[in-house]
């Protein structure tokens, strides 16, 4: 495979509005884009496909590693189904990261979808990615932060979160945000962390590195945020024991390639790309939190209060 990794970089950089509302915010959370921090992604990424011999052909060749949420692909098919996401729905993909829910939702469900994220280099890659996809119609991405949303009210009929919220100490001012964004009757969908009935919890986990960036309600401070947002709840679900029964079964997995890989193979691109040299101490703390109940992992979809129309 012959990477033009210069080209894509100059090409993404060419769309409109790659630099969604950054230079006239306040400055965000350092601590937050420090964890975040990937310089050179796209490049690592280009380079881990091609030493692994891996094409990418279509949106479905980068699932390894684009997906930045416990359950991956499946947990994005189910949310997708329970927000109703149809043909022509315009969703804003709230933390997009480095773009694989947008990419889906755009190709099996027909979305206008357009994915936001505070970091650079995940809002490039994304676009990288989505250049090599070569899809019939693109999502479009913006690097930007969703506590100050660059689009006008009533611009989308459905807001998407999965593992994002849990970097947001302020959710009224988000909610806000994403009511203001919303058409009347809009849906929030989400897929995101919250504090189970122990308190305290172990880190690094992917989404912080320490308590600082870790802003976790339990379910009910959670639902009543929403509430006093202006949202009702249309339905959750408990994805707790699903997400540790994924754990149990990437462990194996990974145990099963590692016996039977020539020692000298290289490594498959995986998410160790995007979350860094820890991921597994990530991941084991991430375990371990869920075992005791530091934490839990909801899925739900509300609605905008109000008349539609
Ligand atoms: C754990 S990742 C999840 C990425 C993506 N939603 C997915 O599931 O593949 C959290 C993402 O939220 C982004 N993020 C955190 N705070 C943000 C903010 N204030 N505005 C925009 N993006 C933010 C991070 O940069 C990161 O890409």
């Amino acid at each position: 495979m012959r990477i033009e990794w210069a080209r894509l970089k100059a090409e993404s950089m060419d769309e409109k509005n790659r630099d969604g509302n950054m230079t006239d915010t306040k400055s965000p959370d350092q601590n937050l884009v420090g964890h975040y921090r990937r310089p050179g992604l796209g490049g690592s990424l280009l380079a881990a496909l091609e030493k692994a011999g891996k094409t990418v052909r279509s949106y479905e060749d980068t699932a390894a590693f684009d997906e930045f949420h416990m359950r991956g692909r499946a947990a994005t098919r189910d949310l997708a189904r329970f927000a109703e996401i149809g043909s022509g729905m315009r969703v804003l993909d709230l933390g997009c990261g480095l773009g694989g829910p947008a990419r889906l939702l755009t190709a099996e469900y027909g979305a206008r979808v357009t994915g936001i994220d505070l970091m650079e280099e995940f809002i490039e890659a994304a676009v990288m990615l989505t250049a090599m996809a070569k899809m019939d119609r693109s999502p479009a991405f913006v690097r930007g932060d969703m506590l100050h949303l660059p689009f006008d009210g009533k611009s989308f009929d459905a807001a998407w979160s999965q593992h994002t919220l849990m970097n947001i100490a302020d959710k009224t001012a988000l909610f806000g945000e994403i009511h203001r964004v919303l058409v009347a009757g809009g849906i929030l969908a989400f897929y995101d962390v919250v504090a189970g009935t122990l308190p305290g919890r172990y880190y690094p986990v992917q989404w912080a590195s320490d308590a600082s960036m870790d802003h976790l309600p339990d379910e009910s401070e959670m639902l009543r945020l929403l509430d006093s947002g202006g949202f009702e709840p249309v339905a959750l679900h408990d994805e707790t024991a699903a997400c540790l029964k994924w754990f149990e079964s990437i462990r194996s997995k990974m145990n099963k390639r590692s016996a039977e890989a020539p020692s000298d193979a290289p490594p498959a691109p995986g998410l160790h790309l995007v979350i860094g040299p820890d991921t597994a101490e990530k991941a084991a703390n991430t375990v371990s939190n869920l075992r005791e109940d530091r934490i839990r992992v909801i899925m739900g979809t509300w609605r905008k209060k109000g008349r539609v129309g």
